[in-house]
C-alpha cells in the first residue's frame, strides 16, 4: 500500500468507531510512536506520558472508565494521551544539553532557554496543566494522520471520567499526571461518512474576526470561461501551471472530473498536454498548439457547444456524490440551494458567484 500524503490522510481520516480484530505489525506500532515522539511542544519539553492500552483486561478498564464506548475494546491499540504537568523541570536538562550539543540550539539560544523558560512556565500557575494538553493534543494529532496514512483508523475522544482513567493507566490519584485524549487505533471495520464542517466563512477570517476569508484564487480561472469555444480550457491551462510550479496542492488533476473529459474531446494525454502548456510561454502559444496538435481542429461549433453543455451541467449523479455535493455546498453557503452543477459550486467557492 502507498502511503498517504499529509493532505490526503486530513482528507480521508474520519472517526472510526470500529475496528476488525487484526493486530497493528510492531513496525507499524513503532512509526505511531515516532510520530508521536517527533510531535513539537512548548519549549521542546515534550510534557507527555503516552500509554498503549494492548492488553484484553487492560481494554475493558479502559472502556469502563470511557462510557463503555466500543471502540477501545475492538482497537487492537489505544493511546492515552496524558501528560506530566511539572515534568518540564526535570526533562529541561536533557533538553537543553541536546539540542546544544548537536547545534540544533546555538549557545545563546539554549542559555536563554535555561533562563527564561523556568520564569515562563512558573507564571502560568494553573494554566501550565492546560499547556501541556495542548502538546499532547498535538502528538495525538500526528498519530492519527500518521496511522490514516498508513491505512489505519482512529477515533479522538473525550468521552471519559479522567480520574478513572488515570487510575487505570497506574496513575492513581497522582495531581501531577492529566489526561488529554484517548486515540483508538487499528483496522477499519466501517467506511464513516464525512458529517461536513461549517461554511468556511463563518470560521476563518482575515486580519480580525468581523473580515470573512474567501478564497479566490488569482491564478484560477472560471469552469465557464472559454478558449476556442471550449469551456474549462482556461482553466485547465491554469491549473497545469499551477502544478508544474507545485502550487496546486489537493486537487484533483487532469485524470478525473472536467479536466479528463476535456482531454479526452481533444485526444491529447495528460503528460503530453503539460509539456505543451510548460512550453508555450503564455495563453496565444498554448492555444496555438492546442489548435494544430490535438483533435480541436476537427471540432465542429456544435461539437463544442454540446461539449460545453455537457460540462456546465454536470453535477452529482449518485446517492453518494449527491451527498458529497451537499457536503461542499453547506462548507461554502448552504443558502444557494440554487447551486446544482459543479461548475457552479466552483465558481461559488472560489467567489465568483
Ligand atoms: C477532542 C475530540 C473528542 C472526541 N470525543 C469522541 C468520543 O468520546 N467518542 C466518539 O465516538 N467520538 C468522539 N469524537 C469524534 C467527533 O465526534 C468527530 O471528530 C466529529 O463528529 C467529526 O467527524 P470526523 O472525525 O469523522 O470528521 C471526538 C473528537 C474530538 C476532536
Amino acid at each position: 500500500m502507498n502511503e498517504l500524503t499529509v493532505l490526503a490522510a486530513i482528507e480521508k481520516r474520519r472517526s472510526t468507531k470500529h475496528f476488525r480484530p487484526d493486530p497493528i505489525a510492531d513496525t507499524v506500532l513503532n512509526a505511531l510512536v515516532d510520530a508521536a515522539a517527533e510531535a513539537p511542544s512548548s519549549w521542546n519539553f515534550q510534557p507527555w506520558r503516552i500509554v498503549l492500552i494492548q492488553s484484553e483486561p487492560q481494554k475493558r478498564a479502559l472502556s469502563a472508565a470511557a462510557w463503555n464506548q466500543a471502540q477501545i475494546i475492538e482497537a487492537p491499540v489505544t493511546f492515552v494521551f496524558a501528560t506530566s504537568i511539572g515534568s518540564w523541570r526535570a526533562h529541561l536538562p536533557q533538553v537543553v544539553e541536546t539540542a546544544r550539543a548537536v547545534g540544533a540550539w546555538a549557545p545563546k539560544m539554549a542559555s536563554m532557554v535555561e533562563q527564561a523558560a523556568p520564569g515562563f512556565q512558573e507564571a502560568l500557575g494553573p494554566r501550565l496543566r492546560e499547556y501541556t494538553l495542548k502538546d499532547a493534543m498535538i502528538a495525538a494529532t500526528h498519530v492519527a494522520l500518521a496511522a490514516e496514512s498508513l491505512g489505519l483508523g482512529s477515533c479522538f475522544m473525550n468521552g471519559w471520567i479522567e480520574d478513572d482513567i488515570k487510575r487505570v493507566i497506574g496513575a492513581g490519584d497522582d495531581p501531577d499526571i492529566a489526561i488529554a485524549l484517548l486515540l483508538p487505533v487499528g483496522h477499519p471495520a466501517e467506511t464513516p461518512s464525512n458529517p461536513g464542517r461549517l461554511p468556511r466563512k463563518r470560521l476563518f477570517s482575515v486580519d480580525r474576526l468581523d473580515n470573512p476569508y474567501q478564497f479566490r484564487p488569482k491564478q484560477l480561472r472560471s469552469p465557464r470561461d472559454m478558449a476556442i469555444g471550449l469551456v474549462h480550457l482556461p482553466r485547465m491551462m491554469d491549473k497545469v501551471r499551477l502544478a508544474a510550479r507545485g502550487e496546486l496542492p489537493g486537487y484533483n488533476y487532469l485524470t478525473t472530473g472536467f479536466d479528463k473529459y476535456l482531454l479526452e474531446l481533444l485526444e491529447v494525454t495528460p503528460a503530453a498536454f503539460e509539456a505543451a502548456i510548460a512550453a508555450a510561454p503564455n495563453d496565444d502559444a498554448a492555444i496555438r498548439w492546442i489548435e494544430s496538435n490535438t483533435a480541436a481542429k476537427g471540432l465542429s461549433a456544435q461539437d463544442k457547444e454540446a461539449f460545453n453543455k455537457h460540462i456546465l451541467s454536470i453535477g452529482p449523479t449518485d446517492e453518494r456524490r449527491r451527498q458529497r455535493f451537499r457536503v461542499l455546498l453547506d462548507e461554502t453557503d448552504p443558502a444557494r440551494t440554487e447551486v446544482n452543477s459543479f461548475a457552479e459550486l466552483i465558481d461559488l467557492s472560489e467567489g465568483r458567484i
